[in-house]
């Protein structure tokens, strides 16, 4: 008889301490405790990042597993993002899995976190056929993956410079908003004009991404309109929004169009943390409908940071006995390895 996977993982990569707790392929618990301290700083501050961790932790673990209401000795295996993110946010979530996976003696699972974000669209009914290829836009990260098989990635391109969330972020900065920005950009674009203002846009060979360039044109349109006008921004805040989400959402979806025609693929998946922006999934489902894509898009609480995406990146690794040692170290590096 076949015995339940039962899988508790662990995702602490940046400024949330999130834990899930997974049998099989359903999720049982996916708790996250936000870090809100930040927000006065503009952006995450690692060493608050990683004593916050310290104290959310074990809590968060108590609660996933009060939610799902599975006991410690009914898990198979312990998860937990290995990297890309911040090391001592990284360190707490390793050493708590380590130490717990030891104690109960049971598997260890390292995933990537940028794994996490592609396979968040297996948290779904309608999941992708392989190969597939996912847009994964987060804070940190821009890049268009082929995926062939649940383990197996090959990154087509990534952003030279800025990821999309960051262009989000900083421009958002510019005008004042509170961090993080994307949320609020897209909030206040759904009442501006989306043509009304045109920047830069990136021209690049192949499907790497750039966003330096246009987040630089925002920041001089600024400069040189508040100085015939002071009220500029406050007085054209949502049509500035639109227009600068929609030439993000252009930049995102040339280099994805180009790739899914150059490949011959038609199941295209999006992940990460710009992937909750209401156009952009809009615009998906546009371009499913045009181009004859099947289109996958995770539910809105898995395309942030989340422990769920951990857990089922970890359950397709379980199947295959792809356990970790003890001894690996986290990454020290923001790399794109799967
Ligand atoms: O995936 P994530 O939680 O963290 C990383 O791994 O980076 O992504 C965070 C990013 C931030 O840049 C945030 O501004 C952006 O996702 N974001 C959004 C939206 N919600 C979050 N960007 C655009 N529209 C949104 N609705």
């Amino acid at each position: 008889m076949n015995k339940d996977i039962t899988i508790l993982a662990i995702e602490s990569s940046c400024d949330d301490t999130s834990v899930a707790v997974l049998r099989d392929k359903t999720v049982l618990s996916n708790v996250i405790a936000s870090q809100k301290m930040h927000e006065e700083y503009g952006g995450v501050v690692p060493e608050l990042a990683s004593r916050a961790h310290m104290q959310n932790i074990v809590p968060v673990v108590h609660t996933a597993l009060k939610r799902a209401n599975v006991s410690l000795n009914e898990l198979s295996a312990i998860a937990y993002t290995r990297g890309p993110g911040l090391l001592g946010s990284l360190l707490v979530g390793t050493s708590f899995a380590k130490s717990l996976a030891i104690s109960l003696d049971i598997p260890l699972i390292d995933v990537n976190h940028l794994q996490g974000h592609v396979m968040a669209t297996f948290l779904t009914e309608n999941t992708p056929k392989f190969p597939f290829l996912c847009l994964l836009v987060s804070g940190g990260n821009s890049q268009i993956v082929k995926v062939t098989d649940y383990n197996c990635y090959e990154i087509l391109g990534q952003t030279i410079d800025d990821a999309a969330g960051e262009a989000f972020d900083k421009c958002a900065k510019m005008m004042q908003l509170p961090y993080p920005g994307g949320a609020v950009i897209d909030k206040l674009a759904q009442q501006g004009d989306p043509h009304r203002f045109t920047f830069a846009k990136p021209h690049l060979a192949g499907y790497d991404y750039s966003f330096s360039g246009l987040k630089t044109s925002f920041l001089y349109f600024l400069r040189d309109n508040l100085k015939v006008n002071p009220n500029f921004i406050e007085e054209n805040k949502v049509d500035l929004c639109a227009s600068l989400q929609t030439t993000i959402i252009d930049i995102l979806m040339a280099k994805l169009l180009k790739a899914a025609t150059d490949f011959h693929i038609h199941e295209i998946a999006i992940g990460g943390g710009v992937s909750a922006n209401s156009q952009l999934r809009q615009t998906m489902l546009q371009y499913g409908e045009k181009y004859h894509w099947n289109v996958h898009i995770p539910p809105f609480e898995y395309t942030t940071d989340n422990a769920a995406m951990i857990a089922i990146s970890a359950y397709y690794k379980y199947l295959n006995r792809d356990f970790s040692s003890i001894d690996l170290p986290p990454f020290a590096k923001m790399t794109g390895e799967a």
